[in-house]
């Protein structure tokens, strides 16, 4: 067992790499670990030995793995919690066995997060020189041939953005002071993630829209999918935090993810009842989240079993966001909808005590 508290992929799943390494006999593209194959194995699982890392259809994780095969960038776009940045640490993970060069793009982001900056002592004892530079995470990736992330690329103000466009094109990176470059070498590509909600913030320009392949994550089609992520992840978030034993209730799990599923989509499962939606992006992630959270509570306070009560309280956190228009909203979805549902008296009661 590490101290760390959150291994990189790679680590976490070192294993497992190497035995798809190992057994790998397809042709691996230039600097790639794995081969396209072996990389859509290692995300989606075999049912045996690999576990599975994304859950979803087979078809978007074939054409963002091939995308990454060619010379054009892929870009994961989809709403908040629909896995992009955990596709994307996983598709670095095992392509290039490092997940960890990685811009974490925001408003401030500035150009040097993709280019290189100087180590300002150095620069002024002995002037420019390699020495005296600090490599970006993009260039480190160009040098060693490696996949380089960028999250939330539309965040950052667009001449930063556009920074990448000549490590994209030219598949090099000028270096005007050294009269030097850095070319990139086979296995050079970035995965960038963007937020279908940012829209608008910084639009991605059209040059350098060209230049990725667009990979939309949808949200989990149905509720036994969406359950199957959340039970999953919660499974293995308790393991990493070493959380006491627990009983996780499948029946609470899928409470949650029908709550949200219903707030989320307007209408409750079986079509009958309009409901209203609430401010907040009530994402499987958020879902992940509160049974975590729920879990924790059983296991310290409660008797070990995930009881409705354990969960009431994340949800209303996590449903009102808003503290007047969303509290309407929550009121309105429990008189209407969890009241009436005989089997969820226990949850009506815990919702109300804490709402
Ligand atoms: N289809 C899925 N398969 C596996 N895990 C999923 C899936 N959808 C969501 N998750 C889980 O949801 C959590 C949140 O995902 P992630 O942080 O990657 O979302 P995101 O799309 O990057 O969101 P944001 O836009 O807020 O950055 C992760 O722990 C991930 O495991
Ligand atoms: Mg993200």
């Amino acid at each position: 067992m590490t101290t760390v508290l959150r291994p990189h992929a790679e680590d976490d799943h070192a294993e497992e790499l190497a035995l798809l390494a190992k057994e790998d006999d397809r042709v691996r593209p230039p600097g790639w670990k794995l081969s396209p194959w072996a990389v859509t194995t290692y995300l989606l699982g075999d049912g045996d030995r690999i576990s599975p890392k994304y859950v979803g259809a087979r078809r978007i994780v074939e054409v963002a793995v091939a995308t990454l095969a060619t010379d054009r960038a892929l870009l994961l776009l989809g709403v908040p919690g629909t896995a992009k940045t955990w596709l994307s640490e996983h598709l670095a993970a095992a392509i290039s066995g490092d997940s960890t060069l990685l811009v974490q793009g925001t408003a401030g982001t500035a150009e040097e997060a993709i280019r290189y900056g100087w180590n300002y002592a150095r620069l002024l004892a002995e002037g420019p020189s390699r020495a005296a530079l600090t490599p970006s995470p993009v260039m480190r990736a160009m040098a060693e041939g490696r996949i380089a992330r960028v999250e939330e690329l539309t965040r950052m103000p667009s001449d930063v953005q556009d920074a990448l466009i000549t490590a994209l094109s030219e598949k090099t990176l000028p270096i005007p002071e050294l009269n030097e470059e850095v070319q990139a070498r086979r296995g050079f590509n970035i995965i960038a993630t963007a937020n279908d909600r940012d829209r608008g913030v910084n639009e991605l320009s059209s040059a350098l829209r060209r230049r990725f392949n667009t990979v939309v994550l949808p949200v989990p089609a149905t509720a036994e999918e969406e359950v199957d992520i959340v039970t999953r992840r919660v499974a293995q978030l308790g393991r990493s935090l070493e959380l006491p034993e627990t009983t996780t209730g499948m029946a609470e799990i899928r409470r949650v993810v029908t709550v949200f599923r219903e707030l989320r989509d307007g209408v409750t499962e079986d079509g009958r009842t309009k409901v209203k939606s609430p401010s907040g992006t009530l994402s499987t992630a958020e879902a992940i989240s509160v049974l975590t959270n729920g879990l924790a509570l059983a296991a310290h306070f409660g008797d070990g079993v995930l009881r409705a009560a354990d969960v009431a309280a994340g949800i209303v956190g996590a449903v009102v966001q808003e503290p007047v228009s969303d509290q309407v909203v929550w009121r309105e979805y429990l008189e209407t909808v969890v009241r009436e549902r005989e089997d969820w008296r226990d949850f009506y009661r815990a919702c109300r005590e804490v709402s």
